[in-house]
Protein backbone atom coordinates (compact mmCIF):
# COMPACT_ATOMS: atom_id res chain seq x y z
CA UNK A 1 0.00 0.00 0.00
CA UNK A 2 0.93 3.72 -0.71
CA UNK A 3 1.06 6.24 2.15
CA UNK A 4 1.27 9.87 0.62
CA UNK A 5 2.06 11.97 3.49
CA UNK A 6 2.81 15.60 4.02
CA UNK A 7 2.70 17.90 6.31
CA UNK A 8 2.99 22.24 7.10
CA UNK A 9 6.18 23.85 9.30
CA UNK A 10 3.76 22.34 12.65
CA UNK A 11 3.81 18.88 11.53
CA UNK A 12 7.53 18.56 10.33
CA UNK A 13 8.81 17.24 12.96
CA UNK A 14 5.79 14.75 14.29
CA UNK A 15 6.01 13.68 10.56
CA UNK A 16 9.68 12.43 10.99
CA UNK A 17 9.08 10.09 13.81
CA UNK A 18 6.17 8.74 11.74
CA UNK A 19 7.90 7.97 8.68
CA UNK A 20 10.74 6.05 10.57
CA UNK A 21 7.68 4.20 11.99
CA UNK A 22 6.44 3.41 8.53
CA UNK A 23 9.42 2.37 7.59
CA UNK A 24 9.86 -0.49 9.54
CA UNK A 25 6.66 -1.87 7.67
CA UNK A 26 7.55 -3.31 4.84
CA UNK A 27 4.12 -4.16 3.37
CA UNK A 28 3.97 0.26 2.99
CA UNK A 29 5.50 2.43 0.29
CA UNK A 30 5.75 6.32 1.62
CA UNK A 31 5.60 9.25 -0.94
CA UNK A 32 6.66 12.17 0.95
CA UNK A 33 5.54 15.22 -0.41
CA UNK A 34 6.84 17.61 1.75
CA UNK A 35 7.40 20.37 3.61
CA UNK A 36 10.59 19.53 5.19
CA UNK A 37 11.68 22.16 7.31
CA UNK A 38 10.61 24.42 9.52
CA UNK A 39 10.12 27.66 8.08
CA UNK A 40 6.18 29.23 7.23
CA UNK A 41 4.01 27.10 4.62
CA UNK A 42 0.62 27.61 3.59
CA UNK A 43 -1.19 24.16 4.61
CA UNK A 44 -3.97 23.99 1.71
CA UNK A 45 -1.14 23.06 -0.66
CA UNK A 46 0.15 20.67 1.32
CA UNK A 47 -3.41 19.08 1.88
CA UNK A 48 -3.75 19.84 -2.10
CA UNK A 49 -0.87 17.41 -2.94
CA UNK A 50 -1.84 14.43 -0.54
CA UNK A 51 -5.44 14.46 -1.90
CA UNK A 52 -4.26 14.58 -5.59
CA UNK A 53 -1.84 11.46 -4.92
CA UNK A 54 -5.01 9.98 -4.05
CA UNK A 55 -7.48 10.76 -6.19
CA UNK A 56 -4.76 10.02 -9.12
CA UNK A 57 -4.45 6.31 -7.61
CA UNK A 58 -0.84 6.87 -6.92
CA UNK A 59 -1.18 6.15 -3.14
CA UNK A 60 -4.21 4.59 -1.86
CA UNK A 61 -4.46 6.44 1.57
CA UNK A 62 -2.63 9.59 3.37
CA UNK A 63 -1.38 11.42 6.36
CA UNK A 64 -1.29 15.03 6.91
CA UNK A 65 -0.02 16.70 9.77
CA UNK A 66 -0.51 20.69 11.05
CA UNK A 67 -0.40 22.00 14.23
CA UNK A 68 -3.59 21.65 15.13
CA UNK A 69 -4.84 19.30 12.53
CA UNK A 70 -7.88 21.51 11.81
CA UNK A 71 -6.82 23.24 8.60
CA UNK A 72 -5.17 20.01 6.72
CA UNK A 73 -9.05 18.57 7.50
CA UNK A 74 -10.72 21.62 6.11
CA UNK A 75 -8.48 21.93 3.17
CA UNK A 76 -8.92 17.98 2.00
CA UNK A 77 -12.18 17.75 2.81
CA UNK A 78 -12.94 20.15 -0.08
CA UNK A 79 -12.08 17.17 -2.63
CA UNK A 80 -14.72 14.76 -3.67
CA UNK A 81 -13.77 11.75 -2.03
CA UNK A 82 -11.69 12.51 0.38
CA UNK A 83 -12.86 11.16 3.42
CA UNK A 84 -9.74 12.86 6.16
CA UNK A 85 -10.07 12.29 9.92
CA UNK A 86 -8.88 14.70 12.66
CA UNK A 87 -8.12 11.36 14.94
CA UNK A 88 -6.92 12.36 18.65
CA UNK A 89 -6.64 9.09 19.97
CA UNK A 90 -6.91 4.96 19.17
CA UNK A 91 -10.35 4.62 19.64
CA UNK A 92 -11.36 7.76 16.86
CA UNK A 93 -8.99 6.14 14.69
CA UNK A 94 -10.42 2.78 14.86
CA UNK A 95 -13.84 4.24 14.43
CA UNK A 96 -12.28 6.50 11.37
CA UNK A 97 -11.49 3.53 9.42
CA UNK A 98 -14.49 0.68 10.97
CA UNK A 99 -16.88 3.55 10.39
CA UNK A 100 -15.90 6.12 8.01
CA UNK A 101 -13.56 4.37 5.93
CA UNK A 102 -11.44 7.61 6.15
CA UNK A 103 -8.78 7.15 3.62
CA UNK A 104 -6.24 10.43 5.52
CA UNK A 105 -5.08 10.48 9.04
CA UNK A 106 -4.96 13.82 9.99
CA UNK A 107 -2.94 14.78 12.90
CA UNK A 108 -2.63 17.86 15.16
CA UNK A 109 1.67 17.78 15.99
CA UNK A 110 0.29 20.67 18.71
CA UNK A 111 -2.28 18.42 20.30
CA UNK A 112 -0.89 15.17 20.15
CA UNK A 113 1.91 13.25 22.14
CA UNK A 114 4.71 11.31 20.56
CA UNK A 115 3.43 8.18 21.60
CA UNK A 116 -0.38 8.25 21.23
CA UNK A 117 0.54 9.75 17.67
CA UNK A 118 2.52 6.10 16.97
CA UNK A 119 -0.51 4.33 18.64
CA UNK A 120 -3.14 6.36 16.22
CA UNK A 121 -1.19 5.60 13.14
CA UNK A 122 -0.23 1.87 13.96
CA UNK A 123 -4.28 1.21 14.89
CA UNK A 124 -5.42 3.48 11.56
CA UNK A 125 -3.04 1.66 9.21
CA UNK A 126 -4.14 -2.12 10.28
CA UNK A 127 -8.26 -1.36 11.15
CA UNK A 128 -10.39 -2.58 8.58
CA UNK A 129 -13.79 -0.86 6.88
CA UNK A 130 -16.94 -2.83 8.06
CA UNK A 131 -19.12 -1.72 4.75
CA UNK A 132 -22.91 -2.48 5.18
CA UNK A 133 -24.71 0.13 6.58
CA UNK A 134 -21.60 2.43 6.85
CA UNK A 135 -21.25 2.10 2.93
CA UNK A 136 -24.61 3.59 2.86
CA UNK A 137 -23.78 6.25 4.92
CA UNK A 138 -20.99 7.16 2.68
CA UNK A 139 -22.72 6.46 -0.68
CA UNK A 140 -25.33 9.73 0.94
CA UNK A 141 -22.35 11.83 1.91
CA UNK A 142 -20.54 11.33 -1.88
CA UNK A 143 -24.50 12.37 -3.30
CA UNK A 144 -24.63 15.63 -1.43
CA UNK A 145 -21.23 16.94 -2.65
CA UNK A 146 -23.06 19.19 -5.19
CA UNK A 147 -24.56 20.97 -2.29
CA UNK A 148 -23.65 24.73 -1.33
CA UNK A 149 -24.87 27.29 0.69
CA UNK A 150 -26.05 28.78 -3.12
CA UNK A 151 -28.50 25.79 -2.97
C1 LIG B 1 0.23 27.20 11.50
O1 LIG B 1 0.69 28.10 12.45
C2 LIG B 1 -1.10 26.61 11.90
O2 LIG B 1 -2.09 27.55 11.68
C3 LIG B 1 -1.35 25.34 11.14
O3 LIG B 1 -0.33 24.43 11.39
C4 LIG B 1 -2.64 24.62 11.46
O4 LIG B 1 -2.77 24.42 12.83
C5 LIG B 1 -3.84 25.19 10.85
O5 LIG B 1 -4.97 24.75 11.03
Amino acid sequence: MVIAIANDHGGTVLKQQLLEQMERNPALEILDLGTDGVASVDYPEYAKRVCTALLSGEAQRGVLICGTGLGMSMAANRYSGIRAALCHDEYTARLSRQHNDANILVLGARTIGSGVAAAVLEVWLKEPFEGGRHQRRISQMDAQDELSFAD
